[in-house]
């Protein structure tokens, strides 16, 4: 068994650009997706790719063998919140079933090591703030739970047969790759930024801003917002890591700052000059006010920092990408403005 790693999820946003910062890296890669969200042009183009389904073992094993795959990074999942409150059963099934049905297929065909996306969520309403990862896990929603679910299935398959695990837990992650070439493309999209640059793009009218009363310094929520290319780095750090040793941990990924949604339209606004109007509505149910990642864990393990260590700098190749592609990948890239 070699240790080309195999991407799950590869046709989304993260994997996609995780997909090309280990080809740069020069790991041999294999992508898998259903493509029930991602985009096939999203990938590089000249790695292997497989159109198939995470819960289904006689294509997963095929891959795992037919690519000598020692490592994986499973991206695969779904992840819109308010989706998995509505239907939870579609979220335990996608994310929990089939991610375990997943795991086994890889336990038995040899995978030794295995990186989890995982996600702030986990951790429900925060009671310490920035958050370690140490704080309790307490969940608010199904897409939560289903995470934290399989970072448990995870931690019994280490317990049981070995298998190296790291659960890395996601703030959020923005920007775009530095060509301008690969971004965010969701749909429905619900994160803040891609709607900003919408916004300014005309592509929506305004911004809903949900919540204007919260206990912050202008009434708005905070986050974490991480760089995607950074996030990507980071999982080959935790891939290196365990090659030389380190067997199963939880870390936080965020910088270890928060912005408000207000200070992130400003920003944006400065970053594409075009005025960005937006409309104060009421909290959405289950959002904490502040998610800061404490993530001094990861720093203190791996040779890692955040190449992208400011909200301007994220923005940047966000803009570029949305610019480059206003329509998403469907439109091509030529909708420059
Ligand atoms: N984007 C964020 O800010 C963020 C934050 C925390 C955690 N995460 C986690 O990171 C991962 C990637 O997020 P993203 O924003 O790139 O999402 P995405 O929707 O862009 O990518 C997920 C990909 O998984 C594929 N997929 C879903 N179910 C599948 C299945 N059963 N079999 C095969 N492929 C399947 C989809 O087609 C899609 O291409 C997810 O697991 C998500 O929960 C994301």
């Amino acid at each position: 068994m070699s240790n080309n790693i195999l991407v799950t999820g590869g046709a989304g946003y993260i994997g996609a650009i995780t997909a090309w910062e280990l080809v740069r890296a020069g790991y041999s890669v294999v992508a898998l997706d259903n493509l029930s969200k991602g985009h096939r042009e999203a990938l590089p183009p000249d790695i292997p790719f497989v159109e198939g389904d995470i819960g289904d073992p006689k294509v997963v094993e095929e891959v795992l063998n037919v690519h000598k795959v020692g490592q994986v990074i499973h991206f695969a999942a779904f992840s819109l919140v308010g989706e998995s409150v509505a239907q939870p059963w579609i979220y335990f099934e996608n994310n929990l079933v089939k991610g375990t049905r997943f795991i086994e297929t890889c336990v038995r065909n040899g995978v030794k090591n295995f990186v989890l996306s995982s996600t702030a969520a986990v951790y429900g309403d925060p009671v310490q703030v920035p958050i370690p990862e140490t704080h309790p896990l307490r969940p608010k929603n199904p897409y939560g739970f289903s995470k934290l679910g399989l970072e448990n299935v995870l931690e019994s398959y280490h317990q049981t047969h070995g298998l190296n695990v790291a659960f890395l837990r996601y703030f959020n992650a923005a920007g775009a790759d530095a060509t301008g070439e690969i971004g965010e493309d969701h749909d429905p999209e619900t994160h803040l930024i891609p709607i900003i640059f919408q916004t300014a793009l005309k592509k929506r009218e305004k911004v809903f801003v949900f919540g204007g009363d919260y206990d912050t310094p202008d009434g708005t929520a905070i986050r974490d917002y991480i760089h995607v290319t950074d996030l990507a780095r980071a999982h080959i750090a935790v891939l290196e890591g365990m090659e030389k040793g380190l067997s199963h941990h939880a870390y936080n990924l965020g910088i270890g700052r928060g912005y408000s949604v207000l200070e992130v339209i400003r920003e944006a606004q400065e970053v594409c000059g075009h005025e960005i109007p937006y409309e104060v509505a009421g909290r959405r149910a289950g959002d904490p006010p502040v998610l800061v990642a404490d993530n001094r864990r990861f720093l203190d393990t791996f040779d890692w920092r955040p190449a992208y260590d400011s909200l301007r700098a994220i923005l940047r190749t966000a803009w570029q990408w949305h610019k480059n592609y206003a329509d998403g990948y469907a439109g091509g890239g030529d909708d420059a403005v």
